[in-house]
């Protein structure tokens, strides 16, 4: 890599934030910034520091070169067949993210999985240490890359080096049973800020680097084998709230919202569900209270209806496989005892959406249902609140998701729990407009003041680099 195309500012991360477009019958494929929060509140620095992004770029096999969109520099690194069967789909996705979601799948583990996810890692690492100019501001990405710090430091110990995990990080127990859970505190360490979604999980982080590294860690900061201070501590995650604001504003959205409803049979309720269809999002446990709710009477067709948007996601990985086909039983059991001709209890769809299509099913959810049994974040309830111009609407909320700690007025609920989750349920149905009102404005007001820029700015704040996070002064 040339100095000229060095960058002072380099965001490492599993994912390009784009998306690929092929036309029929034209040469080559075009690329779309794809609508992600994360690239949200990096453009601006990326745009103001001429900055580079390193990601997959999807697929298999090689990688395109090096391009420019909007403003920022795009390096898409290879993953081969093996490697996405084993870094992505297995360490990842199969060790990791179960593990790291208080195993409420079993996590599996395989030898040379291992080997892929280090063997990727280090890739990106190399990768980085490539593309960064001296002296720059690396901030690397989520679970799939937690061996890049280190790895990038031995490489490069000129550069300032942040992580985040967008996940829970796991209570010691949990933790313990990882194997090469080592390599992995290491790894992290090598960053100068190590940031998670909520206090516990910086906490569970720092009593590790006692417990596994004899480490001696004080309020924030423990200082790392090479004797360098690493803070860890909290950054929760959040929207580009008045984009999501203005989407729900617009007219489009405002018709098809109307459409939508209408098409629903007009019923008085409507409960909402979006989830990537993920073991983790408590899909089964939602529908399972509404069929009982259905079934005892205090809920009933057509006056209430279900819509689940099941995102598809991970499709080569059996747990998710799984859980594809229980789901689709439990909504085609749901339809076969409440359903009416032409009016289905559960509407289950099972696709991906534009933002607007998004936005026109928040406006008609009068009651959403965010019921994951372990969540970093869920930025999706957060979507939601930020949606409800009128403030009305209520949030059915898991205590187990990290928004929940932000959105303290909604209506939390343990979900493990199924009375619990219906009587939680049935209040948000019935519950008086005038609480619904008080309990979102609270909401809304928060979200507008922690956005995904005020997000961005704290974490590039700590780890030393205001001039950075100035980039969002101008832009805001
Ligand atoms: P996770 O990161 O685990 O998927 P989040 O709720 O934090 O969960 O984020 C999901 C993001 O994906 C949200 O921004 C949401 O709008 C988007 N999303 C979810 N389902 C769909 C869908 N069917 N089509 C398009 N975007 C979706
Ligand atoms: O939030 C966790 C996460 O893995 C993100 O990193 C990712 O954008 C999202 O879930 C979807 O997962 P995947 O990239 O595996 O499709």
């Amino acid at each position: 890599m040339s100095d000229s195309t060095a960058s002072s500012f380099v965001v490492v991360a599993n994912r390009l934030p784009v998306d690929r477009i092929t036309t029929p019958g034209s040469d080559g494929d075009t690329w779309r910034r794809s609508p992600g929060g994360l690239v949200t509140a990096l453009h601006p620095v990326l745009q103001a520091e001429a900055g580079t992004w390193i990601g997959w770029a999807g697929g298999e096999g090689p990688a395109p070169s090096p391009f420019t969109l909007d403003g920022m520099r795009l390096s898409p690194v290879p993953l081969d067949a093996d490697e996405l069967r084993n870094y992505y789909e297995g360490f990842s996705n199969a060790t990791l993210w179960p593990l790291y979601h208080d195993a409420v799948e079993q996590p599996a583990f395989h030898r040379h999985w291992w080997k892929s996810y280090e063997q990727v890692n280090a890739r990106f690492a190399e990768r980085a240490a490539a593309e960064a100019a001296p002296n720059a501001l690396v901030w690397v990405q989520d679970y799939q890359l937690q061996l890049v710090p280190a790895m990038l430091r031995r490489l490069r110990p000129d550069l300032r080096i942040g992580f985040f995990l967008h996940i829970p990080f796991p209570p010691t127990e949990l933790f313990m049973q990882l194997p090469r859970r080592l390599d992995i505190l290491r790894g992290l360490l090598g960053a100068d800020v190590v940031g998670f979604q909520s206090p516990g999980a910086a906490q569970n982080f720092l009593r590790l680097t006692r417990q596994l590294l004899g480490l001696k860690p004080r309020a924030h900061i423990v200082e790392a084998e090479d004797g360098r201070p690493v803070r860890a501590e909290s950054y929760p995650i959040s929207i580009d709230t008045a984009s999501v604001e203005q989407i729900a504003a617009s007219d489009v959205v405002a018709n098809r919202a109307k459409e939508l409803r209408a098409e629903l049979g007009d019923p008085k309720t409507i409960i909402l569900g979006v989830d990537r269809l993920d073991y983790t999002k408590g899909i089964e446990q939602r529908l399972k209270a509404f069929r009982e709710l259905l079934s005892n009477g205090e809920l009933s067709v057509p006056d209430t209806v279900m819509v689940q948007v099941a995102t598809p996601s991970r499709e080569r990985i059996e747990h998710y496989r799984a859980l594809r086909r229980t789901v689709e039983r439990e909504v085609g059991r749901i339809n076969g005892d409440f359903g009416r001709v032409g009016i289905p209890a559960v509407h289950y769809l099972h696709q991906s959406y534009s933002r607007e299509e998004l936005a026109a099913l928040y406006l008609i959810a009068d009651v959403m249902t965010v019921t994951p049994l372990r969540d970093g974040m869920n930025l999706v309830a957060k979507e939601y609140v930020a949606s409800r111009l009128n403030n009305d609407g209520a949030l059915v909320l898991s205590e187990f998701a990290g928004a929940a700690a932000d959105l303290k007025q909604a209506f939390q609920v343990n979900p493990h729990d199924l009375d619990a989750l219906k009587s939680v349920l049935v209040a948000a149905v019935r519950s008086p407009l005038d609480e619904q009102r008080r309990r979102m404005r609270a909401m809304r007001r928060y979200l507008r003041g922690h956005d995904v820029k005020h997000w961005a700015r704290g974490f590039l704040t700590a780890l030393g680099a205001p001039e950075t996070a100035t980039a969002y002064d101008s832009d805001n």
